[in-house]
């Protein structure tokens, strides 16, 4: 296969972000339907059984070794068990159900957002040098300062807020082979979740119920699931929608699909959607399976582990298309499925539609004027991607 320039960018990212992630993403296109590999367990990049997988939950779970909710109970408390996979799950999605639709998502980036963006166009329009990686991570902090009621924040807080939830979720880091963490690890996230969930207290006892924290307590949210419940929307929104935000503006250059997307403004939900699926930038989701159970014509016992390439498996039908259409094997694995599907999926969504639009807004191509990939990340994304409206 002879890659095209959007595809080599794409895996220049993966390789800066660990060389370990980028072999087993692009070796693993064989791992179809499923495959064991040795230290790992099952691997698998077919979007069917990945499906499968993440909803059949009395066979899989996301709380055993190798899965997200192993290493934040570590953290967290034992609590978090009924929280991420026992019936305070069920209970916590039901309530939650409401806190992320479509019009709250799109109120809640309008009210963190649209001051910033604004500044944002006005800059492009006027020729300067802006760079799109660094603005993500400065909104996605502004997000973040507004979901835990922490206020308006400069630019260099937002940054500083960013880099927070980063460090929070790099504890995350080699979870692939192992999600035990060292104590001095569990130690330091603890440490760094009593900072970030300082505001939630208060705001949750305050707040009015058209902020987040307000919402929960009116959804009858107790203040440790509030506060878990804010500890996770930090580690799960932070890097995954600032990456997807910087890649989709490089693809829609280096595929020359920005001059579609600027002829016919219409195709920005297209756009968010492949910019999505060809990022996927939770690239892969672990479980550990629960009960013996026949997979793909194969025999998984109780207490070994898989991983799901769902960036293999969403890339697999090919690179961004903004005329691509709608892939029902796929449908939006970028955000996973079954119970644990994405909450913060509509959020993810109206950030990505909005930033597209101010970069989009001036209705002249951009270029890209210099890009460097983040090195040893969670999640590949760009350190900086500088672009320029002619
Ligand atoms: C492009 C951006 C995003 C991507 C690709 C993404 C992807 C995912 C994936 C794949 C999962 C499932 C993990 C699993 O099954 O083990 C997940 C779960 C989750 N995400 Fe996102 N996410 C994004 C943005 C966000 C945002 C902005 C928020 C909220 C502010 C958020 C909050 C959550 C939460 C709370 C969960 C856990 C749900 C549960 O276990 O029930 N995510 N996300």
């Amino acid at each position: 296969m002879h890659p095209d320039a959007a595809t080599r960018h794409e895996w220049r990212l993966l390789l800066a972000a660990r060389p370990a992630l980028a072999a087993l993403l692009l070796g693993g296109r064989a791992a179809v339907p499923l495959r064991r590999v040795p230290r790992l367990g099952w691997v698998s990049a077919d979007p069917l059984v990945a499906r499968e997988v993440l909803t059949d939950h009395r066979s899989f779970t996301l709380l055993g070794e190798g899965g997200v909710g192993h290493l934040w109970a570590q953290v967290l408390g034992d609590w978090v068990y009924d929280l991420f996979d026992g019936a305070g799950h069920h209970d916590l999605r039901t309530r939650a159900r409401d806190l992320f639709t479509e019009a709250t998502a799109a109120a809640l980036v309008r009210g963190a957002w649209s001051q910033r963006l604004a500044q944002a166009r006005e800059a492009l329009a006027a020729g300067e040098t802006v760079d799109v990686a660094d603005l993500a991570r400065v909104l996605v902090g502004r997000m973040l300062a507004s979901l835990l009621g922490l206020g308006d924040l400069d630019d260099d807080r937002a940054r500083a807020l960013f880099a927070t939830g980063e460090r929070l979720a790099a504890t995350a880091l080699g979870s692939a082979a192992d999600t035990t963490l060292t104590p001095a690890a569990v130690a330091g996230a603890k440490a760094i979740v009593d900072d970030l969930t300082r505001g939630v207290p208060d705001a949750w006892a305050h707040a009015g119920p058209e902020t987040l924290l307000g919402r929960c307590r009116a959804l009858g949210l107790g203040l440790r699931e509030t506060t878990g419940l804010s500890a996770l929307l930090m580690v799960a929104g932070t890097e995954t929608a600032a990456s997807a935000m910087g890649r989709t503006v490089a693809l829609l250059h280096d595929t020359g699909a920005q001059h579609r997307l600027l002829a016919d403004p219409a195709a920005l939900p297209d756009a968010v959607r492949e910019g999505l699926r060809v990022t996927t930038p939770a690239p892969v989701i672990g479980r550990s399976v629960r009960r013996d159970v026949t997979v793909a014509g194969r025999r998984l016992r109780a207490g070994e582990r898989i991983v799901l390439l769902t960036w293999t498996a969403n890339t697999a039908p090919g690179g961004f298309d903004l005329d691509r259409p709608y892939l029902p094997e796929n449908r939006q694995l970028w955000f996973g499925a079954g119970r644990h599907l994405c909450l913060g999926a509509p959020l993810a969504r109206a950030e990505l539609g909005a930033l597209l639009e101010a970069v989009t807004a001036a209705g002249r191509p951009w270029t890209v004027v210099r890009r460097a990939p983040a090195r040893r990340a969670l999640v590949p994304t760009y350190r900086e991607l500088s672009v320029r409206i002619a």
